[in-house]
């Protein structure tokens, strides 16, 4: 083999990409070497998101900026890969020339091919959903060190179909990884230094790979020795089932943090979202948790605007927020994927819709606020992830998701220690070690 190429990813969207290019860059090992500049790159992957609006335009302003490096040097490759490569896949081809590569989430292991006959000039297409897991067909997992904290997806695809959505159209339907190769691949990352885990789904909480749901693979990755704690998203209400809620109680590295979107508070919205599900029903399963594990940090999803939501609508939407109390929160304004049942019906004002945004916005901040700003003086434990910005300053999470400062200078990355919480600040909480 001759140097080494050079691969640059650009990452869109969800924590599932993230995985999925550290996946691809995996997969691509053995003949490119990941560089942080494009401009480097002999192969230029931008792996896309499809959730809200303008997914696609961005995609063609990104080829846009990256043409030049192309004309400069004639011997780079550029693919796109995610969602949008699977939504658009043919039609990127046929409008941007300068694209050689167009593969969708389901075929990565296919990339290594591709990428060959790319190199020989050819274009490349690849969306299909194959039939083949691609999970067994990617490359193990070097060996390379870790950083602590790693993603893991062991679900993908949802059956929900909530009216607003693409991803039951780009993702394709509700797979699960079996759990003997999920526990395989988690042991693989702790011993390269992983100490925590987030399990990745898009509908995570309805993983079926194991006998025992979620918590049935929870509860055998907490027997493996090393690995400090388990998190788990993104869920949803009606798949939190008994087991998965006794264990926030029970297991002790699973750790007091969930998200749990409910999109709207009015039932009349939930119903035309097709959420299968109503404002009490979710407040009712946040009960069941709150009383399992009384601290856990509750964060979750809004949309605003949804086609018919009225002034109503929305108070009860703001009434569901004060009633839950958030610690963590993503709110949108409703935007139309073509496709999708609600993108038919009657549209809410943008600007009314602006407004809402606003009112729920500066609510959800509000608590996010109070909620960090209560953790002053709190012991909290903090896992240690990289150095911090001041000399001898270490900065981590802790259980609740909270970036954590402390002044720490001998303490090494990976480690999990006691911190006592004595000032809030912007986006952190500054600590010391007890
Ligand atoms: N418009 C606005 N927000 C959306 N989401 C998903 N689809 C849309 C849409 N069409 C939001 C939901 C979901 C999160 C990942 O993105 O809140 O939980
Ligand atoms: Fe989309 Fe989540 Fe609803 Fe599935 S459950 S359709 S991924 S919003």
């Amino acid at each position: 083999m001759g140097e080494a190429k050079k691969l640059f990813i650009k990452t869109y969207g969800c924590q599932m990409n993230v995985y999925d290019s550290e996946r691809m860059a995996e997969a691509l090992g053995e003949t490119h070497v990941a560089t942080d500049r494009a401009e480097d790159a002999d192969l230029i992957l931008l792996n896309t998101c499809h959730i809200r609006e303008k997914a696609a335009e961005k995609v063609y302003s990104e080829l846009g900026r990256m043409k030049p490096l192309k004309d400069a040097r004639p011997g780079v490759k550029i693919g796109v890969t995610g969602c949008v490569a699977q939504a658009e896949g043919a039609e990127i081809m046929r409008r941007a020339p300068v694209v050689d590569l167009v593969v969708g989430p389901q075929s990565y292991h296919r990339l290594p091919a591709m990428e060959q006959a790319v190199a020989r000039g050819e274009r490349a297409l690849d969306t299909e959903f194959p039939e083949e897991d691609k999970f067994a067909h990617l490359k193990a997992r070097p060996k390379a060190a870790r950083a602590p904290s790693a993603f893991l997806t062991v679900q993908e695809g949802c059956d929900k179909f909530c009216a607003f959505c693409v991803v039951p159209y780009t993702r394709g339907a509700e797979v699960s990884r079996g759990a003997e190769k999920v526990i395989a691949e988690a042991r693989g990352l702790v011993e390269r230094g992983v100490r925590e885990i987030t399990l990745l789904g898009q509908n995570v909480n309805a993983y079926h790979g194991h006998a025992g749901g979620l918590a049935g693979l929870i509860h055998g990755l907490a027997d493996i020795d090393g690995l400090a704690r388990i998190r788990y998203t993104t869920s949803h209400p009606n798949d939190m089932d008994d087991a998965l809620i006794a264990a926030h109680g029970t297991c002790d590295k699973l750790m007091p943090y969930l998200h749990l979107p409910v999109q709207s508070g009015s039932d009349r919205v939930l119903k035309a979202m097709n959420r299968k599900h109503t404002a009490e029903q979710y407040l009712a399963v946040i009960e069941r948790i709150r009383a399992v594990r009384p601290d856990i940090l509750i964060s979750g999803d809004f949309i605003v605007g949804f086609p018919g939501e009225t002034d109503a609508d929305f108070a009860a939407t703001m009434a569901l927020v004060e009633a839950v109390n958030y610690g963590q929160c993503y709110s949108f304004k409703y935007s139309t994927r073509p496709g999708t049942p609600a993108a038919e019906r009657p549209q809410v004002d943008d600007a009314l819709a602006s407004e809402r945004l606003q009112t729920l916005q500066a609510l959800l901040t509000r608590q996010q606020s109070a909620i960090q700003n209560a953790m002053v003086g709190r012991e909290v434990r903090v896992l240690f992830e990289k150095p911090g910005r001041l000399p001898g300053q270490m900065g981590g999470k802790s259980e609740y998701l909270h970036a954590v400062h402390v002044h720490a200078p001998h303490i090494a990355v990976g480690t999990v220690a006691r911190v006592r919480i004595v000032e809030s600040v912007r986006n952190s909480l500054g600590g010391v070690l007890v």
